[in-house]
């Protein structure tokens, strides 16, 4: 399998390496990958996430298995693990079934490295269509992490941002916290401060007070899976920000690529939710033991979406 290079994810010489996502952003630490078990460990500790990244990951794992020997019976029972490592983000289904598929017809390595270069380029296609919608000055609202530490390219709703200031935009970014593993604060920080953008993290609770002053002009989400009619699953306090944008009148746009899209759901009634381990929401805070509720992810209605940020365009 060729060199392939992104923020989080390298195949260097026939080896597997990630950026631990979960040490971020005090110690940037590469992990090697040497088993398509310890890529499952990695998903769900959430050291590799994002919905692009993970079905990517998964992809470039089973060709680097087979690379190195393993049999098709082998390659097929590591993909059927890989596929049901996280239960929402379609795209770690759709990358495992393509690889499935390749694996009939021998042609595993290019269908790794053809999904990789795909994400890449649908990045570009987003943030292409995105960046239009964002005009100068503007302050823009997002959540969770969706830049190139979640896709390989560089990113869903991040990429929108990152290309507005490349093409010359002044804007400023405001960055929800996101409750409870904080990728906002973690990762979206640790990018957009790489990247030089101007922006401030606030806690999740402050959006509906900065929206009332005010001081939001346009909100970019991510989402790990759309329904057929457009509702649209993404990070846990997704659907909140859309409520108060609506509210406010603050246009609220979600950006994926085609690979996010799942027609064999209906509604965002029929996206299977996942849940998490309660000392995610415990911390240090609460009573060892105490009761939690850990949905990793919300649904939005698409009445609540201004559009979708799609890789062909606007929908
Ligand atoms: O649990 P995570 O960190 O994998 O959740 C990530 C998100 O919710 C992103 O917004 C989503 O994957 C789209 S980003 C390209």
């Amino acid at each position: 399998m060729k060199d392939m290079v992104s923020m989080g994810l390298r195949h260097e010489r026939g080896k597997l390496f990630v950026l631990d996502q979960q040490k971020l952003p005090h110690q940037e630490l590469w992990l090697e990958c040497k088993s398509p078990q310890e890529m499952v460990d990695l998903i769900h500790r959430l050291a590799v996430r994002g919905a692009p990244l993970i079905g990517v990951a998964a992809a470039l794992e089973l060709a680097r298995y087979y690379e190195r020997g393993a049999t098709k019976a082998a390659v097929r029972e590591a993909a059927g693990m890989l596929r049901v490592a996280r239960p929402t983000a379609v795209n770690l289904m759709a990358a495992v079934d393509r690889m499935l598929a390749a694996l009939a017809a021998d042609e595993l390595v290019k269908m790794a490295e053809t999904i990789f270069d795909e994400d890449v380029a649908l990045c570009e296609d987003m943030a292409c269509h995105g960046e239009l919608l964002i005009k100068d000055g503007d302050r823009i609202l997002t959540h969770c992490n969706t830049g190139g530490l979640a896709t390989v390219g560089i990113g869903t709703a991040l990429g929108v941002i990152r290309r507005a200031f490349e093409n010359g935009k002044r804007i400023h970014v405001y960055v929800d916290e996101t409750r409870p593993l904080l990728q906002g604060a973690r990762l979206t920080a640790w990018e957009l401060t790489k990247l030089g953008i101007p922006f401030t993290l606030i806690s999740d609770n402050m959006a509906g007070m900065l929206m009332a002053q005010k001081k939001i002009d346009i909100a970019f989400v991510g989402s790990d899976r759309i329904a057929a009619n457009g509702d649209a699953a993404n990070k846990i306090g997704t659907y909140s920000v859309a409520v108060l944008a609506h509210y406010h009148h603050v246009p609220f746009y979600v950006v994926a690529p085609y690979t996010t899209v799942d027609k064999s759901c209906a509604t965002g009634a029929d996206i299977p939710i996942e849940e998490r381990n309660s000392d995610e929401i415990r911390g240090e805070a609460a009573p060892r033991g105490c009761a939690v509720y850990n949905p990793a992810f919300d649904v939005t209605p698409r009445k609540l979406i201004t559009a979708l940020v799609l890789n062909t365009g606007l929908a």
